[in-house]
């Protein structure tokens, strides 16, 4: 669990530090300015889970040899806006800012790219990427499939992974509208910790080991995790893993190597990116003026009990992002120890704040 915040790193800070990590590690500065920039801006946003805590692990592959720190990524074009890339075993984050310029590139001249990205590894937090085109007044979209974690609807075994949709989409005046979610109703982290404290978990988060819906935490640890909102999420699990897995030419229907459990094979991730210019349907100023009233029309609304505000995706976000901009991004103990392992491995001063 990710508690006893111990200090606040200012973001710049941070991102060099990781940068020189990874330069330690071989890759170029530019990867690893991508793969600093993915993190730092994870954690800016509060996705945790995602950020700087990540590059214990990630470097663990390297030494490993799982993962390549000078991968050569291959590329095919196809009609013009559409890119097949062949990652190279390089680091998820690297390949995927590359992916996101290359479509981005396409939009500007084809009004839309996209890319399928095979042989990669874990990438992250899917908006990072998304949050790309909509600075280019575009909609962007991002898949992933992960390793295999939950039951698609009407099963007790594992076929998906939490397998995340980002949409992100430019909102004028407002931070960007941005969906990020797992498809998975929740973290099997969580369950964990429920079962640490013996405490129950909310119904139709699991199945136990004969495949039957269970409140009972140690129980639920035995069987599967659900995807959200039963079928329907189950068949968004699916689409992520046919775009980001069968599509892409990576690993799909459970084949995904998990990267904290596995440490003999790469893992062989997929992703799928697109993005197309707001303009190809409509003038940007009156898109923009029709989602300004949209998020004006949503937060004018009167909350439901138990809630202060409605928020539209993204806002939350945003919010927390220019806070932790200011303030700096909070270091919880497990990350502080990732971080400090790291500064001793490497000869890298920790950044200030953290020494
Ligand atoms: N790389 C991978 O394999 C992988 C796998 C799973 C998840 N992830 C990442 O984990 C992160 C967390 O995913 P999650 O499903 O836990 O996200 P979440 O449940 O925190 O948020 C899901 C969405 O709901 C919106 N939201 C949340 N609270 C809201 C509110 N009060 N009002 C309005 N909107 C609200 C958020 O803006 C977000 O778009 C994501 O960044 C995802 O990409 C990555």
């Amino acid at each position: 669990m990710m508690t006893e915040e111990i200090g606040h790193i200012r973001p710049r800070n941070l991102e060099a530090f990781i940068v020189k990590a990874f330069m330690h590690h071989g890759l170029s500065e530019d990867h690893a300015n991508s793969v600093a920039h993915t993190m730092i801006v994870a954690n800016l946003r509060g996705v945790d889970t995602h950020g700087v805590v990540r590059s214990g692990s990630y470097i663990e592959r390297f030494k490993l040899n799982l993962v390549k720190p000078q991968p050569a990524f291959k590329v095919e074009t196809r009609y013009g806006w559409a890119h097949a890339i062949d990652a190279d075993n390089g680091m998820g984050p690297v390949v995927s800012d590359f992916a996101m310029k290359k479509v981005l590139d396409s939009a500007e001249s084809h009004g839309i790219g996209g890319a399928t990205v095979r042989q990669s590894n874990h990438f992250g937090a899917a908006q990072v990427f998304a949050l790309q085109a909509a600075a280019q007044d575009c909609i962007g979209i991002v898949l992933s499939p992960a390793s295999k974690s939950l039951a698609p609807f009407g099963s007790m075994e594992p076929l998906f992974g939490t397998n995340p949709i980002a949409v992100a989409a430019p909102a004028g005046r407002h931070a960007p509208w941005c969906l990020d979610m797992a498809t998975s109703i929740s973290a099997r982290g969580h369950i964990r910790i429920a079962a640490r404290r013996g405490e129950p978990i909310p119904e139709g988060w699991a199945l136990d080991d004969q495949g039957r819906p269970t409140t009972d935490a140690e129980a639920a640890l035995k069987g599967v995790m659900l995807p959200f909102a039963g079928p329907k999420g189950s068949a968004l699990a699916m689409l992520v893993d046919m775009m980001g897995g069968a599509l892409s030419g990576s690993g799909y229907a459970g084949t995904i190597r998990d990267m904290t459990r596995d440490f003999e094979t790469p893992q062989d991730v997929g992703h799928f990116f697109m993005a197309f210019k707001i303009d190809a349907f409509m003038p940007v100023p009156e898109y923009t003026a029709r989602m300004e009233h949209m998020i004006a029309t949503l937060k004018a609304l009167k909350p439901a009990a138990g809630f202060d505000e409605v928020m539209y995706p993204g806002e939350r976000e945003a919010r927390l992002a220019a806070k932790r901009e200011a303030e700096g991004i909070p270091i919880p103990f497990e990350t502080r120890k990732v971080l400090v392992q790291l500064s001793e491995e490497t000869g890298i001063a920790l950044p200030e704040g953290l020494n």
